[in-house]
């Protein structure tokens, strides 16, 4: 990290993937805690929608493909994020892993860690990935980053362990360039109730029709619970109702959670279930703003990683 004498020190990161800018949040939060600059000095996303969510609300425009992008054009900095395309190895997906072009866009992150070494990086993607290919995909990737040098860590966290009400799991891979004390965070943050995440009078724009409603009803084979519960369909067509919501997914049918099995959440109830503040500006479609929340991250969760990260940074830096 940076500093000038007197004045505050900087942590310059790269948001690869960014999104709508999950570790862009995370990175902002853990900062301030910090009494850290945040400099974000490079982000990129190939998703129209996605750059104009993330410059309104970081003020800086994501370049587009990053296979197109020289490492040498990419400034220096300390930290890398990067929540790669989760798709090749998602159960959604066909799980094709590196067979599918998006899989192999971890090699760019490889590409960029090699040119510019910055002091850690922090990937995140579908939990899935651990068991992939029979975890060979995996040890690759691990081989890869500890081919570069890099000492890593990975573990599947939990939103749900962060406060949200969401059960969203994911894996974490943390990488240092040198070897440093790291352990990721326990988690025991209590949940928030679903309730408090909601908005009021929402309009009847977020109904399931008639017909959607009562095939809930017939389908769910346990009584109507009195708590606020959202209710999730299956592949199979099974519901079944949790005081919390299952992943948001960015391409799951429109029915696949429903609010007390009656309506769909709004944008802003879908940001709050990964965490983003209500300062956050919603400036895309209700279909682009359910893909973002849904391709996005439980920022709490990458927050309470970032802090592991820079506690082992100031350790080695002490
Ligand atoms: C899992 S999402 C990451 C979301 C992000 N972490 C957030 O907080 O919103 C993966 C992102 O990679 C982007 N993407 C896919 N292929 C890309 C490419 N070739 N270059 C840049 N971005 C790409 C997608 O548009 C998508 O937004």
């Amino acid at each position: 990290m940076h500093k000038a004498d007197g004045e505050p020190q900087n942590l310059r990161f790269i948001d690869l993937f960014c999104g709508i800018g999950g570790f862009h949040v995370a990175a902002k939060i853990v900062c301030a805690e910090r009494g850290v600059v945040p400099l974000c000095v490079f982000s990129s996303d190939i998703d129209s929608d996605a750059q104009r969510a993330y410059e309104a609300n970081f003020g800086v425009k994501p370049r587009g493909d990053i296979t197109k992008i020289p490492a040498s054009d990419i400034p220096c900095h300390d930290l890398l994020f990067a929540g790669f395309p989760c798709q090749p190895f998602s159960i959604c997906g066909e799980m094709k892993g590196f067979e599918d072009a998006r899989g192999t866009l971890f090699f760019d992150i490889a590409r960029i860690l090699a040119e510019k070494r910055p002091r850690a990086f922090v990937l995140e993607n579908v939990k899935l990935l651990a068991n992939h290919n029979r975890g060979a995909t995996l040890r690759r990737i691990l081989e890869v980053l500890e081919g570069l040098g890099y000492c890593v860590h990975y573990r599947v966290l939990n939103a749900l362990n962060f406060g949200l009400p969401q059960k969203r799991e994911r894996i974490f891979i943390v990488g240092f360039r040198e070897s440093v004390a790291f352990q990721f965070p326990a988690g025991g943050v209590p949940m928030r109730p679903l309730a408090e995440l909601l908005e009021e009078d929402v309009s009847d724009y977020y109904l399931a029709s008639e017909k959607i409603r009562q095939s809930r009803l017939e389908k769910y084979a346990g009584a109507r619970p009195r708590e606020t519960t959202l209710w999730h369909e299956n592949k199979s067509g099974h519901i079944s109702a949790y005081p919390y919501s299952c992943a948001l997914r960015a391409g799951a049918s429109y029915n696949y959670l429903l609010l007390n099995g009656e309506r769909r959440l709004t944008e802003r109830e879908m940001l709050r279930l990964q965490g983003f503040p209500d300062t956050y500006k919603i400036v895309c479609s209700y279909g682009a703003t359910r893909k973002q929340a849904g391709n996005s991250v439980a920022t709490p969760c990458v927050a309470a990683v970032l802090r592991s990260v820079l506690t082992a940074l100031d350790n080695e830096d002490g």
